[in-house]
Order: C-alpha cells, then structure tokens, then sequence
C-alpha cells in the first residue's frame, strides 16, 4: 500500500488545487455581494447590519491569501503568477482591505457615517488595485 501513496498524492494534487481556486472564487463572489448590499444600505440610510457585513469581509480578507498556493495557478483560474513573485504586494492589499473593514465595522457599531463612508471607498478602492496587478 505504501508504495501507492506518492501516486495517490499526484492524483489527489489537482483535485486540490481546484478546491482553492473554487474556494478563492467563492470568496470574491461573496466580497462582491457583500459590498453591495452595504451601499444599498448606505444608500438607504439603514446601518442594521452592517456590522456583520464588514465583520464577514474582514474574515474573507484574513483568509484569502492562504488560498493561492504555488501549484494552483493552471486551470479556470484568472489569478496572475505575479501573486506568487510579489507575495508581500498581494498580502499586503489584502491585509489593508481586512483593516478597513474592520475600522468600517467600528463606524457602523458607532453608527459614524462619514467615517464609515471613507472606509466603504477604501474598500472599493483594494478591488482596483488588486485585480489590476494580480487578475488576468
Ligand atoms: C487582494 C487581492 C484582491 C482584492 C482586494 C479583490 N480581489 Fe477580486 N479577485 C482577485 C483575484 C486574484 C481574482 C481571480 C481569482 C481566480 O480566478 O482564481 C479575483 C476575482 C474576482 C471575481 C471573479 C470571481 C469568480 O467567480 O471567478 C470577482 C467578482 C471579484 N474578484 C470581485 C472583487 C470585488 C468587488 C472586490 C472589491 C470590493 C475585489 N474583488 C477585491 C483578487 C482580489
């Protein structure tokens, strides 16, 4: 049995590569919904919510650079190979993103619109400059 199991691991390495690519997507469509369901609310003047809203984006940032490891860049993927020669550029795009929503998730506790406002743009702004180096 010991013998298969160099084997069994070059199987198994694609089929796990695709999970973090799936899970990585994941990630970015929830990014995505979450963003606008927190302008809605800005829009409409309502902070219920937004709490945890900023509270889940500032998790999907802590945890998305772990999503990309060096064999998961074939495939249906759109992540750029700069990711892994610039690891410090990408991580620290993410780890800003995670730290505004956090500061956004404090505004919205004190209920401070125009604080929450600066860092719901900030937020917008980490989609630009991430994708722009690291996206295909
Ligand atoms: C730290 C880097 C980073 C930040 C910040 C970031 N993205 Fe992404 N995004 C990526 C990468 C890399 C991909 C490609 C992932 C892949 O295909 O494996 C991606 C893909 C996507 C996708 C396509 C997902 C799919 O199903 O294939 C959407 C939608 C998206 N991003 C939306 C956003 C939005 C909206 C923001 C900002 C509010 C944002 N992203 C911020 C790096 C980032």
């Amino acid at each position: 049995m010991s013998k298969f199991l160099p084997i069994l691991f070059l199987l198994m390495s694609p089929l796990l590569a695709s999970e973090f690519i799936n899970q990585r997507q994941d990630s970015m469509q929830d990014f995505n919904k979450l963003m606008r369901a927190a302008t809605q609310s800005l829009k409409n003047g309502e902070t219920d919510g937004l709490s945890q809203i900023y509270g889940d984006i500032e998790s999907i940032m802590q945890t998305y650079p772990t999503l990309f490891p060096d064999d998961s860049f074939d495939g249906k993927t759109k992540a750029s190979k700069n990711i892994i020669e610039d690891r410090s550029t990408f991580n620290q795009i993410a780890n800003d993103a995670s730290e505004w929503a956090a500061l956004a998730k404090i505004a919205a506790d004190n209920n401070d619109l125009d604080i929450l406002q600066q860092h719901h743009q900030n937020l917008y702004g980490s989609c630009k400059s991430c994708h722009s180096r690291f996206k295909n």
